[in-house]
């Protein structure tokens, strides 16, 4: 039976260090992290992330600011807001909730954030960095991915890390993290995806099984390595009759039989989502901090 990899302890723990740090910021040098959110339309799930993240903040000690704007906003809407923020000296992250409406363009979006206020890690000069090994604000799921494995002593150097999924916010990003020779990093790295024939013959090979897909309990048992760690990015809202909101949250692996297979496994809810938020004010903070210089 597998070990159940807490996230909301882990995330606890990092909420802590991040508002002592921003506490010993603000009495030395009068600074206050701050971070703007822009979330455009009314999407539920993107809703109640900002909302988290926004709760997040004010734990911390951190200013927020957030801007909502209908889904009919045009693409110059948000680029006006960016512009904006990126001018405004007491806002050192920028955080544009996604998806965005398909009228607008993402990537345009994504590019307007000035690079030093890209808390998501999402502008290309950013992940550039990544890619090189170079320090940079690392996107905030694969960087809690990394806390997680750290704070359970599980050191991914010299093993097999499958990644499924091979998006630009965690698949590929997570992958170029663990591949460099680094401190818990080096390790042999596969990206598989929608493409490969036999998905199961890779992540069969997983000493170290990164799930991020977005296809509910998609990774079943016998796709896993009998104690192999099992990372679970998913977040999947799925029909459920049984509970009072008539549906909950699921991953993108088939829990209850794969937790009986694995070594360690985090859970949906309270596993890697937690930690993405905790991640998110410490690339905030370590904004702010950089803001100085
Ligand atoms: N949508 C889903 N995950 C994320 C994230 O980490 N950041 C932003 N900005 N949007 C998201």
């Amino acid at each position: 039976m597998a070990i159940i990899l807490d996230g909301k302890k882990i995330a606890d723990e990092i909420r802590i260090e991040v508002k002592t740090a921003a506490a010993h910021l603000k009495t030395t040098t009068g600074l206050v992290p701050g971070l703007a959110f822009i979330l455009v339309g009314e999407n539920p799930a993107s809703q109640s992330y900002v909302k988290s993240k926004g709760i997040a903040c004010d734990d911390a000690g951190f200013h927020s600011v957030t801007e909502r704007l209908p889904a009919s906003a045009s693409e110059a809407d948000v680029l006006s807001l960016i512009d904006a923020f990126n001018r405004d000296v007491k806002i050192h992250g920028i955080l544009v909730q996604l998806p965005l409406p398909a009228h607008i363009d993402e990537q345009r979006v994504i590019e307007a954030i000035d690079p030093s206020k890209d808390v998501d890690g999402f502008h290309p000069a950013n992940i550039g960095r990544v890619m090189i090994g170079m320090d940079t604000f690392y996107p905030c799921t694969p960087a809690g991915i990394l806390e997680i494995l750290k704070r359970y002593d599980i050191n991914p150097s010299g093993k097999h890390v499958v990644v499924v999924g091979r998006s630009n916010i965690v698949g590929k990003p997570i992958a170029n993290m663990l591949v460099q020779k680094k401190e818990w990093c080096n390790a042999i790295v596969t990206i598989a995806h929608t493409a490969a024939k036999d998905l199961a013959s890779f992540t069969r090979q997983a000493d170290i099984l990164i799930a991020a897909v977005g296809k509910p309990g998609m990774i079943t048992a016998d796709m896993v390595k009998p104690g192999a760690v099992v990372i679970d990015v998913g977040i999947n809202r799925i029909a459920d009759p049984s509970s009072k909101t008539g549906s909950r949250l699921v991953g993108d692996v088939d829990y209850e039989p794969v937790k009986a297979v694995a070594g360690a496994i985090t859970p949906v809810p309270g596993g890697v989502g937690r930690t993405t938020i905790a991640m998110l004010l410490v690339n905030t903070l370590k904004a702010a901090v950089m803001s100085q210089r």
